[in-house]
């Protein structure tokens, strides 16, 4: 299949023929990428069951693994769920559109293969102008996992769902590249308190300032219990080569490094600019000065390392406040270590 690519410049949306033609192409039952603040999103009609067939053949994705509905308001959103809680609408006001997604009980408006035959769908609004602009015009919820072959980092540039998707997808909205750099925060709004199944754009502290105290699903932390999430169980984001996550001062990082440059291994590494000031390996690449720009860059960076370059990559452990709990989430899954 051809892929189309557009380029939308400067987020000028306004009338744009080419959000037009991908809204049409999604209503049609194709399947179309396009930016939100968060990451790439692959989407399709989320009530057509061979729109979203396509999805999953495209990625590669397992087939119990539910998918996010994307809205343009929350009057939409309200069509898909059954029970909104108070809380939930709470938290509504305050992060939509924004990274945050609500796992809700489902009405069935969306097709079974969306919520993977669960009772529940979790459903989003997306803070970025193309993603509103599309899914105002094509005027369904549009199911979008993030653009990227299963397993490999997600998308932040159009470049990045080019080299996993060109020929597997019908459409490609270019919008530059994604503003958190790490996927929504994904909450459970079924239980009297809400509970974290994926930390991401919306930390822990921001949630809890408007709604009280939030649990997190303890199949995160605890590797024995599984994951209360079906997408968390899976190995991902990962980069060619195998990563090792080392906790400590640059200095561990260091002799990490030189006792497997002694064993003839060449070394990327991943740091915070600090960190990376003070190392020395085959290829260093600084990932910020602080925690948001490292969330921004981290998937950028994990697809930078190339099988050949080298054959491992060291990375500083970060610590687990703010964003930087979703950053070391991400990494855990990332790494071999
Ligand atoms: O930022 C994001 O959330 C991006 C952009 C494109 O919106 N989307 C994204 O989708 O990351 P995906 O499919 O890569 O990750 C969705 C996660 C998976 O871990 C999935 O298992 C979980 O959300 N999920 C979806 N529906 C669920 C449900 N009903 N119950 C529990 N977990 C659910
Ligand atoms: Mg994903």
């Amino acid at each position: 299949m051809d892929t189309k690519r557009w380029n939308i410049k400067n987020n000028e949306t306004f009338h744009n023929q080419s959000i037009h033609e991908a809204a049409e192409l999604i209503t049609q039952g194709e399947t179309v990428a396009f930016p939100t603040e968060t990451v790439y999103g692959l989407g399709a009609d989320a009530t057509n069951e061979s729109a979203v067939a396509k999805i999953f053949k495209a990625k590669g994705r397992p087939q119990d693994n539910p998918l996010i509905a994307h809205v343009a308001t929350v009057e939409q959103l309200k069509r898909l769920v059954d029970n909104l809680p108070a809380y939930a609408e709470k938290l509504m006001k305050e992060f939509s559109p924004g990274p945050l997604t609500y796992v809700l009980p489902s009405n069935g408006m969306c097709a079974d293969n969306v919520t993977a035959g669960l009772s529940t769908i979790g459903v989003r609004i997306p803070d970025h102008p193309i993603a509103q602009e599309l899914l105002k015009l094509a005027d369904v919820p549009v199911a979008a996992p993030s653009a990227n072959l299963s397993g490999k980092p997600s998308p932040t540039t159009a470049n990045h769902v080019w080299d996993d998707l060109n020929g597997r997808i019908a459409g490609l909205l270019d919008g530059g590249p994604t503003g958190v750099g790490l996927e929504s925060t994904v909450i459970d709004c079924t239980q009297d308190i809400p509970i974290i199944l994926r930390p991401g754009g919306i930390t822990k502290e921001q949630l809890e300032d408007v709604v009280g105290p939030v649990m997190i699903d303890p199949g995160l932390a605890n590797t024995k219990e599984r994951p209360m999430s079906p997408g968390m169980k899976y190995k991902h984001y990962s980069p060619e080569v195998p990563l090792w996550l080392i906790e400590g001062a640059p200095e561990k990082l260091q002799s990490v490094i030189d006792r497997e440059k002694q064993n003839g291994n060449r070394i990327g590494v991943l740091a915070s600019r600090a960190c990376a000031e003070q190392i020395q390996a085959d290829e260093i690449i600084s990932l910020g000065e602080n925690i948001d720009e490292i969330a921004a860059n981290l998937y950028e960076a994990l697809r930078k390392f190339k099988q050949g370059d080298v054959d491992l990559i060291i990375c500083e452990a970060f610590p687990e406040d703010g964003i930087g709990q979703a950053v070391m989430n991400r990494l855990r899954k990332a790494s071999d270590i």
